[in-house]
């Protein structure tokens, strides 16, 4: 039985998603933790996470082990995000009880599943991917490609197929990751003779990426993202600094609304589509200045971030309950990910 479902963000804001999905769904995604999460993941991934919570089995991985591959020269920094980017999701309204967070290194079935997998895809696949390549020439790694980041969508695929996900609900640049998981999961069923791992299918989110505040994409690195866990101050101002159209000079030009990265925020949060498409035709007529879409935007924003900063700071009136959460989704996960590979070690003789 598939059923159609409405997003619903805290505040308010319904983006209209069919997304198909059947109580026997599997549900995976992960971050990576160098970061706090920002506006970016709630719009991106985070919304789809609180849809799809209660409806099928969910699981949310924290992939510090994916975060090392390139931050080897910082583990502390990756460590010390894991809590952070949990109290984080928490924070947004995922509940431990329906939703199950874990912690890809706590879980040496996912490693195993990696090293076995690695025989099942050549070095020129790896070369392949598009996304891998963007990410290595954003890096500078030049010829210096530690082997662990060349291989980090095998690993992915490990985490996908150990909990043998079904649905995958992810932004456009992962496609390449759940494709090769699938090309990993056939090679394995013609090794076991049947369909021993399921294969899973991307789902894209139904936001475009949002961009950062200067219009550039959104990064860690550039600061130009908006954090879950800034200031009304901090928002206030990364508001009041967006890029919005350099060509608008007075309130009464004509002002264009593509590319202006006010407008892909409310498009993004605003409760009121219809009235966002009303804002856009007075802004592209004239008449309509920055400073007022401006202020709609923080008001937008903080009904969105007010509640979110409110279970933050309850969350730390109990100390250990991050640490708690994390045991606990990480042991669920565990059993999980063990019988997973048990299914592909048989496939490879290993227990013969
Ligand atoms: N590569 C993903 C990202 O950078 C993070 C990730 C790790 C992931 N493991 C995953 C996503 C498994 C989906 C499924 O955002």
């Amino acid at each position: 039985m598939s059923s159609s479902l409405m997003v619903s963000s805290s505040a308010g804001a319904s983006i209209g998603v069919a997304v198909p999905v059947s109580a026997a769904d599997i549900v995976l995604t992960g971050d990576r933790p160098t970061g706090r999460l920002h506006l970016g993941h709630y719009a991106g991934s985070l919304q789809t996470r609180l849809a799809l919570q209660g409806r099928c089995a969910q699981t949310v991985l924290v992939a510090d082990l994916q975060a090392l591959t390139d931050n080897a020269g910082r583990p502390a920094h990756v460590a010390a995000h894991v809590r952070e980017v949990v109290s984080d999701y928490l924070a947004v309204g995922l509940d431990p009880a329906q939703t199950t967070i874990a912690v890809q290194s706590r879980l040496p079935a996912l490693a195993e599943l990696t090293v076995l997998y690695l025989n099942l895809v050549s070095v020129a696949r790896l070369e392949r991917n598009p996304t891998v390549g963007a990410e290595i020439e954003m890096r500078a790694f030049a010829r210096d490609i530690p082997a662990g980041f060349l291989t980090y969508p095998v690993s992915q695929a490990a985490d996908i197929t150990g909990f043998r996900a079904t649905i995958v609900p992810v932004g456009e640049d992962q496609l390449p990751m759940v494709e090769l998981s699938n090309e990993i999961v056939r090679r394995v069923n013609r090794l076991a003779g049947d369909a021993a791992l399921p294969e899973s299918r991307a789902m894209l989110s139904p936001v475009p990426r949002l961009p950062g505040v200067d219009g550039r994409k959104a990064s860690k690195s550039l600061g130009n993202a908006i954090s879950l866990s800034a200031t009304p101050d901090e928002v206030r101002r990364s508001v009041m600094a967006m890029y919005t159209d350099p060509g608008h000079a007075r309130v009464s030009d004509p002002g264009r609304v593509e590319g202006n990265v006010v407008f892909a925020y409310l498009d993004a949060f605003d409760p009121a589509a219809g009235e966002v498409a009303e804002l856009k035709r007075a802004y592209a007529r004239g008449g309509l200045g920055d400073v007022t879409l401006k202020r709609r935007l923080i008001g937008v924003l903080e009904a969105l971030l007010e509640p979110i900063r409110a279970r933050r700071a309850a969350l730390g009136a109990t100390p250990g309950l991050i640490d708690d959460v994390i045991a606990a989704g990480t042991a669920a996960a565990r059993s999980r990910t063990e019988a997973a590979l048990a299914t592909v070690r048989e496939a490879f003789a290993l227990d013969r």
